[in-house]
């Protein structure tokens, strides 16, 4: 019997993503353009998936795929050329300016540089505070309070409030950036590389916060990650990002176990494991700049399974399992 494809019943998911696309012209000058011609990175291209409520979502991939900018076009902080942006049923890329203030407050960034992403100039309360008074209207003492509770949740505490931002470690710092990001109560968190730029250790720290406080906050995540480890620890979902478009996505089980694509089996054949250091194979060929790419697969020029047909057309993410679909004729 066909399984149909899970649309019924429930509430909508909190994000939609259908059918972005994002390019940007990267021809340079007038005369580069007239040199060399027009030159176009199809950066993401046709990229559609849910996230339920309290769902984290690992959005995977190698450098260049394409994840930032998907991050960037959910929060508006990029206009999508085409494409649609649904949180909570709404339709947020037609949201007016002014309901763009409650936006900002229902989707908040956590960036993968700590340092950058924080004011240098301003101590731990001020960096947080901001936020509440921005968004929730609180100053002085009770503003002071939330503060503290906000630093408690991500593990610091009031001794912390006079501190500037370079008088902690990279691991305190990361947890500044949630605080804050957690002040305005969002619907949606963004995490884009958020551990990458810390110690293996301390990494684990994060993640285990993060774990933490989604439990107990029922938080709903689009965790962006390089690393698969770190995407299947954290992740319900998994989707596999190459060259701007999606090539797999499913459960993390499903995906990690069972993958599909040939690009996920690379990946997951050259991902350092303990104890298994001999089995560490380096992908073959560079990823993909999606520079005015033909119509066929986007890995198509460094799967083992190529046949010719994939050089001539690509197809999108079909479901093959349930929930588990894949873009690739051989999978
Ligand atoms: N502002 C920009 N101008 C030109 N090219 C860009 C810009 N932002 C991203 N790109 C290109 O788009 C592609 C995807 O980038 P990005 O979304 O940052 O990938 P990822 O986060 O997966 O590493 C890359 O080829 C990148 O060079
Ligand atoms: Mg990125």
């Amino acid at each position: 019997m066909m399984e149909t494809p899970d649309t019924a019943g429930g509430t909508p998911p909190l994000l939609r993503v259908l059918d972005l696309v994002k390019y940007f012209d990267v021809s340079g000058g007038a005369f580069r353009r007239l040199l060399y011609g027009r030159r176009t990175v199809q950066a993401v291209d046709g990229v559609s998936f849910d996230v339920a409520r309290g769902e984290t979502l690992g959005l995977v991939g190698e450098s260049g795929s394409g994840k930032s900018t998907t991050a960037k076009l959910i929060a508006r902080l990029l206009p999508v050329m085409s494409g649609d942006v649904f949180l909570a049923g709404r339709d947020i890329l037609k949201a007016s300016t002014s309901d763009m203030k409650a936006l900002r407050k229902d989707i908040q960034f956590v960036f993968q540089d700590p340092f950058s992403s924080l004011n240098p100039r301003m101590r731990t309360e001020m960096i947080i505070g901001r936020a509440l008074t921005i968004h929730s209207g609180l100053h002085g003492d009770a503003r002071r309070e939330r503060v503290v509770q906000l630093l408690e949740q991500v593990g610091l505490s009031a001794q912390h409030l006079e501190r500037y931002p370079h008088e902690f470690s990279g691991g305190q710092r990361q947890r500044i950036a949630v605080a804050r990001a957690l002040a305005t109560e969002p619907s949606l968190i963004l995490a884009d590389e958020p551990v990458s730029s810390l110690d293996v250790s301390i990494q684990a720290q994060v993640l285990a916060l993060l774990q933490e406080l989604r439990t107990r906050l029922g938080l709903t995540m689009v965790f962006i990650t390089h690393d698969l480890n770190v995407a299947e620890y954290v992740s319900d979902r998994i989707a596999v990002m190459y060259g701007g478009k999606i090539m797999e996505e499913g459960a993390t089980d499903d995906v990690m176990q069972r993958p599909l694509h040939p690009y996920t089996k690379a990946l997951l054949d050259t991902r350092p494991r303990i104890g298994h250091p001999g089995q560490l194979r380096p992908l073959e060929g560079e990823p993909a700049v999606p520079l005015n790419p033909g119509p066929g697969c986007r890995f198509a020029s460094r799967c083992p399974l190529r046949i010719a047909e994939c050089t001539v057309q690509a197809i999108p993410p079909v479901e093959k399992r349930r929930g588990h679909r894949v873009a690739c004729i051989r999978a």
